[in-house]
């Protein structure tokens, strides 16, 4: 028996804007049946703002499946739609009060049908292509796939990842692979995270601002043929332009974002990026 929060059961129980939206302007549909779980997102959006005026769902899951996507529903509704792209798995996962460690995979579930809904909006393909290699057969969970999650989630183990996006959790047979990938991001990313250095001088932060995002972050954009340079350094104003196939890309948002994320982590809470134009 899953050791779920009061929030959980509630959310499962009376789960807030379940349904369709007719007409919907943006819909997201994530996971299938044959894998266990899938949703669907409908949103309506205020053309002029970009704001969320209605989000409601349907999904085949189990009771974190429903209790995620009535969180998700909950916390983008009244965003505009790049603030609804800051909402993490992990947002959802705190607003229920946690999620059993081997059901985070539907808070992940939850913010891809958002991301999948936002790129049908603006008419951008979602993230799977046919180019992207499938790590998983028995979930279809694609390299890539494990590489974000493991990223934004700081999984370090294959028990995490099979938690996180079930990939592992069938025959077992892609479970090296995906220690190979984790060997590969973290020898490139440490996991362990360093204390953030107080009392800096301007000088140090520009020089640590630099080393983290040599060391930490275009390593890895790299890695799928994307990459980041810094245009200026101004207190706490980093000023950055995207380049290679994150230029352009209708997820550059949650690319600024998990960048923004990363300094904030390793350099200053108060870091804000902002991208050239
Ligand atoms: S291929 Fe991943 S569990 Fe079977």
């Amino acid at each position: 028996m899953w050791d779920y929060t009061d929030k959980v059961k509630e959310a499962f129980l009376r789960p807030k804007n379940v349904g369709e939206i007719e007409n919907a302007d943006a819909v997201g549909e994530v996971g299938s049946i044959v894998c266990g779980d899938a949703l669907k997102l409908y949103l309506r959006i205020d053309k002029a703002t970009e704001k969320i005026l209605d989000a409601r769902f349907q999904t085949f899951g189990c009771a974190s499946a429903i209790a995620s996507s009535s969180a998700l529903t909950e916390l983008i509704r009244g965003k505009t739609l790049d603030e609804a792209l800051a909402v993490t798995n992990q947002d959802i996962a705190d607003f229920l009060g946690g999620l059993p460690a081997q059901k985070m995979h539907c808070s992940v579930m939850g913010r891809e049908a958002l991301e999948a809904a936002i790129a049908n909006y603006r008419g951008a393909p979602i993230r799977k292509t046919d180019a992207e290699r499938v790590v998983c057969k028995c979930f279809d969970v694609t390299e890539e796939k494990i590489r974000r999650v493991a990223m934004d989630n700081h999984l370090t183990t294959v028990d995490e990842v099979t938690n996180f996006t079930k990939a592992g959790g069938g025959c077992g047979e892609c479970k090296p692979e995906i220690e190979n990938i984790l060997a590969a991001i973290w020898s490139a990313q440490p996991p362990l995270k360093p204390l953030k250095p107080k009392g800096m001088t301007n000088l140090q932060k520009i020089a640590l601002i630099q080393e983290v995002i040599e060391r930490d972050i275009r390593p890895l954009l790299q890695a799928d043929n994307g990459d980041v340079e810094i245009v200026d350094i101004d207190g706490n104003r980093v000023v950055v332009a995207l380049r290679g196939i994150c230029s352009g890309c209708s997820m550059s948002e949650v690319t600024l974002k998990s960048i923004q994320d990363k300094l904030r982590e390793l350099v200053s809470d108060d870091i804000v990026i902002q991208e050239s134009r």
